[in-house]
């Protein structure tokens, strides 16, 4: 059996796992939200940066990539290191993944997606906010992997590559620009 991993943060522009086959496309009824509270890769436990996590949201579409990884060996190496990396997010679900926006049926069933909920067992969820105060928040979060505005300029251009103009996120980056140039001038 081979394993499809669904990406729609930081794992569409960096796998970080050896895979067979890479492909774009959609999953249904969930919606690319700012918040989870990263203090392990975009922030720290003093100053929580924010990435994104899925919530459920009927009717919507969320874009990102999926990756096959077909060999047992590395499947078993792929899901170690992503048991790490995603320990912050505290579910796994398996959907469907579609790459054609008129078909009825998927291209793939049974996508892994780690996805942050709103449960209280997710200490580091922060949940919504505005605009203004997320983007303050990622303009001046950094923690072991970087800082939290190249995630979010990373994730708003590898996006648009993609062709997906995902509203919130680019809100977002907007605003963080903003702020950017504030500080510089
Ligand atoms: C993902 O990329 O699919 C999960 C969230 C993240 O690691 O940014």
């Amino acid at each position: 059996m081979v394993m499809w991993v669904f990406g729609y943060g930081s794992l569409i522009w960096k796998a970080g796992f050896d895979f067979d086959e890479r492909r774009v496309g959609f999953i249904k009824d969930y919606r690319r939200v700012f918040y989870q509270g990263s203090t392990d890769h975009r922030g720290t436990p003093e100053y929580p940066g924010r990435t994104v996590t899925l919530e459920p949201a009927p009717g919507h579409v969320c874009w990102g990539v999926a990756y096959k990884v077909s060999s047992k060996e590395d499947q078993q190496v792929a899901l170690t290191y992503l048991e790490v990396r995603e320990k912050q997010y505290d579910k796994k679900e398996y959907v469907d993944f579609y790459t054609d926006v008129n078909a009825s049926s998927p291209a793939i069933s049974g996508v892994m997606v780690y996805i942050a909920s709103s449960d209280k067992a997710n200490i580091n969820y922060l949940g919504p906010a505005s605009v203004e105060e997320i983007a303050k928040q990622i303009v001046h979060a950094e923690g072991p992997s970087g800082p939290n505005r190249d995630y979010l300029f990373n994730l708003e251009k590898t996006l648009l590559q993609m062709g997906c103009e995902d509203e919130h996120v680019m809100k977002i980056a907007e605003e963080a620009r903003k702020l950017v140039s504030d500080v510089v001038n």
